[in-house]
């Protein structure tokens, strides 16, 4: 006779909710996770911490500043803890040749929750196939960045009041940044936006992004001018040349400087238009821009804690 004393609890069906690139954001997630970072800004989300007693792992192969601690402040905010490796590459037994496989499965069987940034594309995929706990993607390489991407839509709403309908033009180093390659995608589930894709040609948006763009018969045209594009746009999204990305520091040397937005380019901007940026910036906004009020980018960072009190809310909560 089964003793039901000692039987194992019956496994539960409900899925993990991974969020490992923008593929998992289709328009009705985007909008609920909208409405609740919204709710969480505004305080009236809190009457209960929805995730006292849960326990996030922050496990971080490359540097951040914004990323982590936004969703470490989310954690603690929302009532959970939080375990963290900041230098995951240098200080875990990455050091010592553990596949991420190995690390991860480990690293769930502590945790609630993993956000993970790696260098290399589809880490984050690789460690959702063996976690038994949601796996968030914090960016991985040039790959994608979904929650910098959520952050950047609600900048863009609760600053023009819409996400459709607007001209957005990305510019600066198109093939390495992963904020703008998850940023194209999710604008693209909007009606009536067009991308200005400002670049070098060597920097250009990559195939793979373009060819889902152009199957989502989204509006776009590329230029290398920025001059001349600025003066129609609703969104300028300044990012960095990422001296890290490139083969050699002859190649990234070419590129370094190659648009500086400064008061003279801001003069060019509609009053109605802002300027953002995923920050860090090196030399790419003159620090003198920082007083426009269409300057948003640190009102930016800032609401990427209430997206990720969003995220972890839904891929957490109980
Ligand atoms: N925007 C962004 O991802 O910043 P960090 O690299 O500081 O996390």
């Amino acid at each position: 006779m089964r003793d039901t004393l000692t039987a194992p609890p019956a496994r539960t069906q409900v899925p993990i909710r991974h969020l490992t690139g923008p593929q998992a954001l289709d328009r009705a997630l985007i909008e609920h996770l909208l409405a609740r970072a919204a709710a969480f800004e505004q305080g009236v989300a809190m009457e209960a911490v929805p995730l006292s007693g849960r326990l996030l792992a922050t496990v971080f192969y490359e540097p951040s500043t914004r990323t982590r601690f936004s969703f470490e402040a989310a954690m603690h905010r929302l009532g959970g803890q939080v375990l963290s490796a900041e230098n995951a590459t240098g200080a875990s037994s990455a050091a010592k040749g553990e596949s991420l496989e190995d690390a991860i499965r480990v690293i769930g069987s502590y945790a609630d929750g993993i956000v993970l940034r790696h260098p290399e594309v589809g880490a984050a995929e690789r460690a959702a196939r063996v976690a038994p706990v949601p796996v968030i993607n914090a960016g991985d390489g040039p790959g994608s960045h979904p929650t910098q991407a959520l952050l950047d839509l609600y900048t863009i709403e609760k600053e023009l009041g819409r996400l459709d309908h607007l001209r957005i033009g990305l510019a600066g180093d198109l093939r390495h940044g992963r904020t703008v390659r998850s940023l194209a995608l999710l604008l693209a589930r909007f009606p009536g936006n067009e991308l200005v894709l400002i670049s070098p040609p060597a920097l250009r948006l990559g195939a793979d992004v373009t060819a889902a763009l152009n199957e989502a018969q989204q509006g776009m045209r590329e230029t290398a001018d920025l001059g001349g594009a600025i003066a129609d746009l609703d969104v300028l999204y300044q990012t960095r040349i990422q001296a890290e990305r490139f083969e050699s520091s002859e190649e990234y040397e070419r590129h370094r400087g190659v648009y500086v937005v400064n008061a003279d380019l801001m003069r060019r901007l509609p009053e109605r238009a802002i300027l953002m940026h995923p920050l860090p910036r090196l030399d790419e906004i003159d620090p003198r821009v920082d007083a426009d009020p269409r300057a948003a980018y640190f009102r930016q960072a800032r609401n990427g804690l209430w997206v990720r009190m969003a995220v972890l809310d839904w891929a957490m909560g109980r």
